[in-house]
């Protein structure tokens, strides 16, 4: 994996149980930012996370507070003429439901098949670590770190991040960078060294009908008053048509439309479009017939119902007209639509497709912005070759369809770019039951965070950054 005869490795290897062991440790709290039991969990994590940078010699380490779950902050500054990173994960996680369908307890890490499972695993507890890990083993060796670093661990990035901008707001001074490094994205299918070129953006919202004060006898009533579950029913059929083609007048209005050379960047994917079928587990795929499978995935918006419920759901049958009705709507978003703005577009065409009878309610839950980043960046060059170095081909340059939120915050609010190195693999089950990461990866990951740090050491990124945004 790494050079066999480096002080690096020779710190390393004798230490992986150890490693291991300690990565247990952070992924036995269940630190699920969604649910308010757990808010004591999440800060649990977060002082888990500050205590493990302050063992290594990380400075200024602080859980800070946000108005929701903390986030970890910790730098170290001393390489001087260096370049400064602004190094990002997030320890939350998502809810666990459905139970019944994990091999092993969620929070009761096991080591099967080469993989670590439980949840956070992959999303993001595992990243997280590796480069605790990373850091740790070069101040072990060296007693110091090749660039200097600014640590950003948020808490809610599962939730929407709805806090952090304000926090990156308010801290500007201190997050002072050249360049961020986000370790939260796959590698490509078929476990291939990735570095992530466009996420999506999300607006994410909640639709309630509400009819009758109570339910009503079908028979009674039905005919002569509005039915929310129908109402709601044919809401959500004017949204989208059967071709995946949204039905929001304005909704493609901002969206940046794919430049040849972007459509054969993706073609040149090596994706496999019956394995992908499979991992679905689909009757087969569906969407916009003029995109590929990759295009839909990484360059198209999408509007999805997440959710939907209303009226009887018990066993065998029940009379009624049902008292109100309920749907999770969402879209995912590309460059260069904006959360807010496609909130008021869904929000008019839901209201507008309302029929007579009910009343309608949409409320904004949370989103955030698509991004594209760079390809062409020194610190890019760097990720690439610290991949290749150690997972042995240069990496792909892949469109993924799921959103960080901070990514565009690091560019818009701090103004700088970012790197999106990330170590999972699609196959890791991320928000779903038997959550995993492949070990290779992790121990991957550790010595691919530290090769890039020695290739950025020699200053190529230059000098002081660009000062964030006055
Ligand atoms: N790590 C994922 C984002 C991701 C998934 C990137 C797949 C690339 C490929 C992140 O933790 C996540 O799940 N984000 C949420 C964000 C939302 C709550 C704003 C998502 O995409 O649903
Ligand atoms: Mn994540
Ligand atoms: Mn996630």
């Amino acid at each position: 994996m790494g050079d066999p005869g480096s002080d690096l490795e020779r710190y390393l290897e004798p230490r992986r149980e150890e490693r291991l062991a300690s990565l247990k440790e952070l992924l036995r709290i269940p630190s699920i930012s969604a649910l308010p039991e757990h808010v004591g969990d999440c800060r649990r994590s977060a002082e888990w996370v500050a205590a493990d940078l302050r063992a290594s010699g990380i400075e200024h380490v602080e859980v800070c507070e946000t108005g929701g779950h903390p986030v970890v902050y910790g730098d170290w500054l001393h390489a001087e003429g260096a370049p400064t990173l602004v190094i990002y994960c997030h320890y939350d996680v998502q809810p666990v439901d459905p139970l019944d369908l994990w091999t092993d307890s969620p929070f009761e890490p096991t080591i099967r098949d080469g993989r670590i499972l439980a949840r956070g695993a992959a999303d993001d507890k595992g990243q997280l670590h590796a480069h605790l890990r990373a850091i740790q083993a070069l101040m072990a060796t060296r007693g110091r770190l090749p660039v200097n670093v600014r640590y950003v661990f948020e808490g809610e990035e599962e939730i929407g991040s709805a806090h952090l901008d304000s926090w990156l707001d308010a801290n500007r001074n201190r997050l002072a960078g050249d360049l961020a490094v986000i370790s939260d994205t796959p590698f490509f299918q078929g476990n291939l060294p990735a570095i992530t070129v466009g996420l999506r953006g999300l607006m994410y919202c909640q639709v309630d009908v509400i009819g009758p004060a109570l339910d009503l006898h079908s028979g009674g009533f039905g005919g002569a008053v509005q039915n929310p579950a129908n109402a709601l029913a044919w809401i959500l059929a004017g949204l989208k048509d059967p071709g995946g083609r949204v039905l929001v007048p304005g909704f493609y209005d901002d969206v940046v439309a794919l430049e040849p050379g972007d459509r054969a960047g993706l073609a040149a994917l090596p994706f496999d479009e019956a394995a992908f079928l499979a991992e679905a587990g689909a009757p087969a795929l569906a969407g916009e017939a003029e995109f590929t499978v990759l295009e839909r995935l990484g360059a198209r918006p999408t509007l999805d119902v997440n959710g939907l419920w209303g009226g009887f759901q018990g066993e065998g049958s029940k009379t009624i007209i049902p008292a109100h009705a309920h749907a999770k709507v969402s879209c995912r978003l590309v460059a260069n639509q904006d959360p807010e703005r496609l909130f008021e577009l869904v929000r008019a065409r839901i209201l507008e497709l309302a029929p007579p009878g009910v009343k309608v309610d949409v409320r904004y839950l949370n989103g955030g912005r698509p991004s594209l980043t760079r390809i062409d960046h020194p610190g890019v060059r760097a990720a690439a070759r610290a991949l290749e170095v150690v997972f042995g081909r240069p990496p792909l340059y892949p469109r993924e369809g799921g959103s960080i939120p901070v990514t565009a915050s690091f560019e818009s609010i701090l103004g700088i770019p970012v790197v999106l190195m990330g170590f999972s693999n699609p196959d890791d089950n991320a928000h779903a039951p038997n959550e995993s990461l492949v070990l290779a990866n992790y121990e991957g990951g550790i010595r691919a965070v530290a090769r890039m740090m020695d290739e950025l050491a020699s200053g190529e990124l230059g000098g002081p950054g660009p000062s964030p945004r006055a």
